[in-house]
C-alpha cells in the first residue's frame, strides 16, 4: 500500500478559514488597479481542487442554522466583490472592443453574480431582521450595497453599454450580456422584496439616499464589515481567492441544499417577482457560480499584459 503524500491527504479537507463554515479575510486592490503578476500557481491549484471537490467526502453541518446563514452572507458579498473587479475589466473590453470572449466570460460573471445573490439571501425574514440587519445597522444605521467600491465602475459601464445600444442593435454577444445584466438586476430586486418587503433599505430607512455615494469613510466601514482589506494584489490573486470562495460555498451546497432545513425561506419568496428568468438562476446556482469560476480564470489569460 502506498501512503498519501501530504498534498492528497489535505485534498477532501476544508480549506476555506481552516474550519466548515469558517471565514476568512479577502484582499483586494483598489478598483481599477490591474496588476498582473504572471504566476497562476494558486489559481490553477484552486481550479484543480475545485473539480477534486466533487469526490470529497461530504463535509460535517453546521453547528448552527445562524452560522450558516452569517457564512453565506459573508462569504457571498466576499465574493461578489472579487466578481466584480474581474466583470469590471471585462466589461471596458465589451464596451471598447464589443469581443466576444469578454462578452461571455462578462455574461458568465454577471451569471454568477446572481447566483450568490440567491445563496447569500437564503435567510427566512425573521432570521434576516435578527442576526444580519441588525449587524450591518450597528456598523453604520444607513449601511448600503452603495458603498462597494468594487461595484462602482461595474455600475457606470453597465449603464454606458444599456445606452451604447439604445438606438442599435447590439450584436448577440453583447445581447447576451445586456440580458445577463437585467437577469441581474431583477434577482436583485426579487431578493430584496424577499428578505425586506417593505423595500426599505437601511439607507432609504435612516439617511434616505443622501448618504448614497462611495466615499472614502464609508467605503472603509463597508470593507471592515466583510473583512475586507485593501493592499496591491495581482488580478491572479483576486480570482484565487474568489475560487477559493467558489468551493467553500459549493462545499456547502453539497450539505445542506440551497434551503437548508432550518430556514426553509423558499416559502416566502414573493410570487410576482419570482419570474422564470429568477427562477432559473435559482436552480443552477451551483452550476453558475463554477461557470463564474471558470470565466475568471478564462479573463485572466485573455489579458496576457499588464495596465
Ligand atoms: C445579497 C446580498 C446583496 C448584495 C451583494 C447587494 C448589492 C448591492 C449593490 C452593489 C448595490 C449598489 C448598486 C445599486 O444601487 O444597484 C445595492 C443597492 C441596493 N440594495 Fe442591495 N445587495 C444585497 C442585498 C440587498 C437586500 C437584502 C436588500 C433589501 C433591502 C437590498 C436593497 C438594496 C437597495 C434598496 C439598494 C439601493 C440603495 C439603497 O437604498 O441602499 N439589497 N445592493
Amino acid at each position: 500500500m502506498t501512503l498519501p503524500t501530504t498534498a492528497e491527504r489535505r485534498l477532501p479537507e476544508w480549506e476555506f478559514g481552516g474550519y466548515p463554515y469558517g471565514l476568512m479575510p479577502l484582499t483586494l486592490p483598489a478598483p481599477g488597479l490591474r496588476w498582473l503578476c504572471g504566476d497562476m500557481s494558486g489559481v490553477l491549484r484552486q481550479q484543480s481542487l475545485l473539480d477534486a471537490d466533487a469526490d470529497a467526502p461530504l463535509d460535517p453541518e453546521p453547528d448552527s442554522t445562524d452560522q450558516l446563514l452569517w457564512f453565506r452572507w459573508i462569504i457571498g458579498n466576499q465574493a461578489s466583490s472579487a466578481l466584480w473587479q474581474l466583470l469590471d475589466d471585462e466589461l471596458g473590453l465589451v464596451l471598447g472592443e464589443e469581443l466576444p470572449t469578454a462578452c461571455r466570460n462578462a455574461a458568465a460573471l454577471l451569471d454568477g453574480y446572481s447566483a450568490l445573490l440567491i445563496y447569500a439571501g437564503v435567510p427566512t425574514r425573521e432570521a434576516y431582521a435578527r442576526l444580519i440587519r441588525p449587524a450591518m445597522a450597528l456598523q453604520h444605521r444607513s449601511f448600503s450595497g452603495r458603498w462597494a467600491v468594487d461595484y462602482v465602475p461595474v455600475m457606470a459601464k453597465l449603464q454606458a453599454l444599456r445606452a451604447a445600444y439604445r438606438s442599435r442593435p447590439a450584436p448577440a454577444e453583447v445581447a447576451r450580456t445586456i440580458e445577463a445584466s437585467r437577469t441581474n438586476h431583477r434577482v436583485h430586486v426579487a431578493v430584496a422584496a424577499k428578505l425586506v418587503p417593505s423595500d426599505d433599505s437601511l439607507l432609504r430607512a435612516n439617511d434616505g439616499l443622501a448618504l448614497g455615494k462611495a466615499t472614502d469613510e464609508n467605503v472603509a466601514l463597508y470593507d471592515a464589515f466583510y473583512s475586507t482589506a485593501r493592499a496591491v494584489t495581482s488580478r491572479e490573486r483576486v480570482v484565487e481567492q474568489l475560487l477559493q470562495r467558489v468551493r467553500a460555498i459549493k462545499r456547502d451546497l453539497r450539505v445542506n441544499g440551497l434551503y437548508p432545513d432550518g430556514s426553509p425561506s423558499q416559502d416566502e419568496r414573493p410570487a410576482h417577482l419570482w419570474e422564470t428568468k429568477v427562477e432559473n438562476v435559482e436552480v443552477r446556482v451551483e452550476e453558475l457560480l463554477h461557470k463564474a469560476a471558470t470565466a475568471a480564470v478564462a479573463a485572466l489569460r485573455s489579458h496576457p499584459a499588464s495596465s
